[in-house]
């Protein structure tokens, strides 16, 4: 799909359940690739601009617990438009590297599976949002929620999102599997239980080929 649409640069995101360490190794990749002097553009989801970390407060504020789950799921995409227009579209066509922390597959994995709204709605506003821009090279840090929620909760980083039941997020997690089966040549599962470091190597050495380094 993401090779249809001719530009120079190349896509790559980080997928997960919270807490499975997508942040770190982001940024050791980034950092990685800027060793090798790539130009790299990190980016965040929610957030990324100025207008998408206004959203991505009214999103992880526990105080939003009202938010209707097709409210959250329009801010999401509303972060993710202007991210696309503002940072990633214009980076990719002068060549870079963007890593993103969390697209679309975030969305189809919460809201579609996680909330219960399903793919299909996910899918129509992706491309009203995004056209049809996916990434190229998509990781999977997968871990059980429960381990991965402890880790958050351990660097005090939980959000309105991470109070949902743990059913919500068995439910995400079973989401992601399926999407990553469902596209082997975009997805590669990485098992977050290991160090950091490990983690890290997986994720270059799965770079460095998709790169041809
Ligand atoms: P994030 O900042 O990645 O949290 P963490 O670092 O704890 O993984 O993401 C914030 C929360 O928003 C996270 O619980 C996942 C959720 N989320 C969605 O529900 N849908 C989306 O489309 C995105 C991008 C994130």
């Amino acid at each position: 799909m993401s090779t249809i649409e001719r530009r120079p640069g190349r896509f790559i995101s980080f997928e997960g359940v919270d807490g499975s360490g997508k942040t770190t190794q982001a940024a050791l990749l980034a950092e990685w690739l800027r060793g090798q002097d790539f130009d790299v553009v990190v980016t965040v989801e929610p957030g990324g601009t100025a207008v998408g970390e206004q959203i991505r407060s009214i999103l992880l504020d526990h105080r939003n617990r009202e938010l209707a789950p097709e409210a959250e799921l329009l801010l999401y995409f509303a972060s993710r438009a202007q991210n696309v227009v503002e940072v990633i579209r214009p980076a990719l066509a002068r060549g870079a590297i963007v890593i993103s922390d969390r697209y679309t597959d975030s969305t189809i994995a919460y809201q579609g599976y996680g909330r219960g709204l399903g793919e299909p709605v996910v899918r129509q506003l992706h491309r009203i949002a995004c056209g049809d821009l996916w990434p190229d090279l998509t990781f999977l840090l997968d871990i059980e929620p429960e381990l991965g929620l402890q880790r958050a909760r351990r660097r005090g980083a939980l959000d309105r999102m991470d109070d949902q039941a743990h059913e919500f997020h068995r439910r995400v997690r079973q989401g992601y599997a399926e999407l990553a089966a469902r596209e082997p040549s975009r997805f590669r599962v990485i098992d977050a239980r290991a160090d950091v470091a490990s983690v890290a190597q997986a994720i270059r050495a799965a770079v460095r080929s998709f790169l041809s380094l």
